[in-house]
């Protein structure tokens, strides 16, 4: 743990006390004067301190920062977020991670940007990215499981990140679009891109990278994603913290994946099932074989949406772009 981090746990174990500069010496393990250098770049970076003679430092106020201090300062989990990797700007956080993942990464990396320019989408759409409104994030794992069931960790994503949204905004209710979309009232706030690298059948590792509309204004999307994008600010009334979205993602995931490692896709299934924005819904498929329409009634056992055509034959779908 570097000092920083250190001093930012402290204020979290202690909110609203002062801490003496002595006492937050003693527990980074370093010397005051480098207590006071580390304070001194917090303030650049947006930290508020106050400092009183003989009672030390009080934390004021917490920017809305995606530091790897910030996000790891308080983070519980094992793997998930443990090494992260945060960037002003970058094209990409997806090419960051798949190159970080080659070059052996462990498990639970995350590559992060306050911004991107070159912003992927799935089907190789632009994902807007703009400066300090979201969260644009790569995580690399490595499970060890055949290639075919590789799609259901997309579904798998999209239940941790929904509990997520819901458990730092719970005036939010999230609802899943099939495969990838987290919508809000029927707008979409968070999107999803499972990318892999495998051998002989066997997955090697998957980059899955989430792009959420946290502090977004409409202002900020461009007029054409108007009436279909939406922000956890504009449908809760007030900004976010990203770093403890972060946080919660990272705890909600790890979970997820040790208990669909151990017990297999049930649960995921039912949670996603019941948390559906597709289901029940006419819908059109799009994929590079054909077109579809039917009703979408439920998720097959290994992840596949079940599509209900008018004659009553079902298909299963595994990989396409869905038309309501
Ligand atoms: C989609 O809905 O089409 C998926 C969008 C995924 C966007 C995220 S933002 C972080 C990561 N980096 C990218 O370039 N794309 C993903």
């Amino acid at each position: 743990m570097n000092i920083k981090q250190a001093i930012l746990n402290a204020f979290r174990e202690h909110p609203d006390q002062f801490i003496s500069g002595e006492e937050l010496s003693r527990n980074c393990g370093c010397s005051r004067t480098a207590v006071w250098k580390h304070i001194e770049e917090l303030r650049e970076e947006g930290y508020q301190f106050e400092a009183v003679r003989k009672s030390g430092y009080r934390l004021l106020n917490v920017p809305d920062s995606i530091s790897a201090e910030q996000i790891l300062s308080g983070l519980t989990t094992k793997k998930i977020g443990r090494h992260i990797y945060a960037y002003d700007t970058v094209e990409t956080t997806q090419r960051l991670a798949h190159e970080a993942a080659a070059q052996g990464a462990e498990e639970g990396t995350i590559i992060i940007a306050d911004q991107q320019n070159g912003g992927k989408g799935r089907m190789g759409r632009p994902w807007h990215s703009p400066k300090g409104a979201g969260i644009f994030m790569s995580l690399i794992i490595r499970p060890d499981m055949p290639l075919a069931n590789a799609p259901q960790l997309t579904l798998l994503t999209a239940v941790a990140m929904s509990k997520a949204i819901e458990m730092v905004v719970p005036s939010v209710k999230v609802q899943i679009k099939w495969p990838n979309d987290l919508f809000v009232h029927g707008k979409k706030i968070c999107g999803i891109l499972t990318e892999l690298n495998a051998e002989e059948n066997r997955v090697n590792y998957l980059v899955i990278g989430t792009g959420v509309n946290v502090n977004h204004l409409l202002s900020d999307f461009p007029e054409s994603l108007h009436s279909i994008a939406t922000s956890l600010r504009i449908e809760s009334g007030s900004s976010i913290q990203r770093a403890e979205l972060v946080q919660a993602y990272c705890r909600s995931f790890e979970r997820e994946l040790a208990f669909y490692l151990e017990n297999g896709f049930a649960r995921i299934r039912e949670e996603w099932e019941a948390n559906s924005y597709t289901l029940g819904r006419v819908v059109k498929v799009y994929n590079q074989q054909n077109e579809i329409e039917g009703r979408a009634v439920g998720l097959g056992l290994d992840g596949a949406l079940l599509v209900e055509d008018a004659e009553g034959y079902q298909h299963q779908v595994y990989s396409a772009d869905l038309d309501y």
